[in-house]
C-alpha cells in the first residue's frame, strides 16, 4: 500500500502555523501531524481543539491529532468537534481503554492507540481488531527532534505480523526521530505512516519530504 507522511507541526514556526500547514500540504505532506500535550502524560504543553479546528479550515488534509495527555477520554467530543480526521490515545494514558476506543469510533472518526517505546505490545492485544491505526513511537513522547530508538525495531516487525496474522487492514504508524537514513527501513518493516517534524519543517520543504519517501519505495 502507498506509504504516507504526516507532517508534525510541533516543529513548525507557530507564530505563522497556517502558512505552515499550507506550505507542508504544497510541498507532498499527506497528513497533519498534531501533538497536543497536557505538561503531565509528557513534561511539554502545546495546543488543544481550538488550534486542530483553525488548523482544520486552512487545510484540506487529514488531521492526524495526538493526543499526549493524561485521561485523553474526557476530551474526545472536543477534538472530533474541532476537526480532528483520525484521533489516538495513549494506552498507557487509559484506565479503560477499549472503551475510549469505542467512544471515539462512535463519535465517527478514525480511531489510533499509541504506545511509548517502553511498552510491550500486549498492552493492546485485546484492542487490535477494534483499532485504525498503532502509533509505535520511536522516541518518548514530548519533544521533536530526539533520536530515533532503534530498539523499537524489532516491536514493530512484530506489530506488522500480528496485524497481518489477523488479516486487519490497521495501518501502522511510527513517530519521532524520522528521517531520510531510516525511513527504507522502516517501510521494509511494515510501517505504513510516517511521522516527521524537525525533519520536514527546515530548509527547502518539499525537497525534505521527496528526501524521506524516496528510501520507502527502495525495498
Ligand atoms: C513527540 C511527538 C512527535 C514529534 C516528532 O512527542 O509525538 O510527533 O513532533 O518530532 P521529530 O520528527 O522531530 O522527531
Ligand atoms: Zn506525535
Amino acid at each position: 500500500m502507498k506509504k504516507l507522511l504526516s507532517a508534525s507541526i510541533l516543529s513548525a514556526n507557530f507564530g505563522r502555523i497556517a502558512e505552515e500547514v499550507k506550505a507542508v500540504e504544497a510541498a507532498g505532506a499527506d497528513w497533519i501531524h498534531v501533538d497536543v500535550m497536557d505538561g503531565h502524560f509528557v513534561p511539554n504543553i502545546t495546543v488543544g481543539p481550538d488550534v486542530v479546528k483553525a488548523l482544520s479550515e486552512v487545510t484540506s488534509l487529514p488531521l492526524d491529532v495526538h493526543l499526549m495527555i493524561e485521561k485523553p477520554g474526557r476530551y474526545l467530543e472536543d477534538f472530533v468537534e474541532a476537526g480532528a480526521r483520525w484521533l489516538g490515545v495513549h494506552a498507557e494514558a487509559c484506565v479503560h481503554l477499549h472503551r475510549v476506543i469505542q467512544r471515539i469510533k462512535e463519535l465517527g472518526v478514525k480511531a489510533t492507540v499509541a504506545l511509548n517505546p517502553a511498552t510491550p505490545l500486549c498492552m493492546i492485544d485485546l484492542v487490535l481488531p477494534d483499532v485504525d491505526m498503532v502509533l509505535l513511537m520511536t522516541v518518548n513522547p514530548g519533544f521533536g527532534g530526539q533520536a530515533f530508538i532503534p530498539n523499537v525495531l524489532p516491536k514493530i516487525r512484530q506489530c506488522r505480523r500480528l496485524i497481518d496474522e489477523a488479516g486487519l487492514s490497521t495501518l501502522l504508524q511510527v513517530d519521532g526521530g524520522v528521517n531520510p537514513e531510516n525511513t527504507g527501513e522502516l517501510a521494509e518493516a511494515g510501517v505504513d505512516v510516517f511521522v516527521a517534524g524537525s525533519a520536514v519543517f527546515r530548509g527547502d520543504y518539499a525537497q525534505n519530504i521527496r528526501n524521506l519517501k524516496a528510501p520507502m519505495y527502495q525495498k
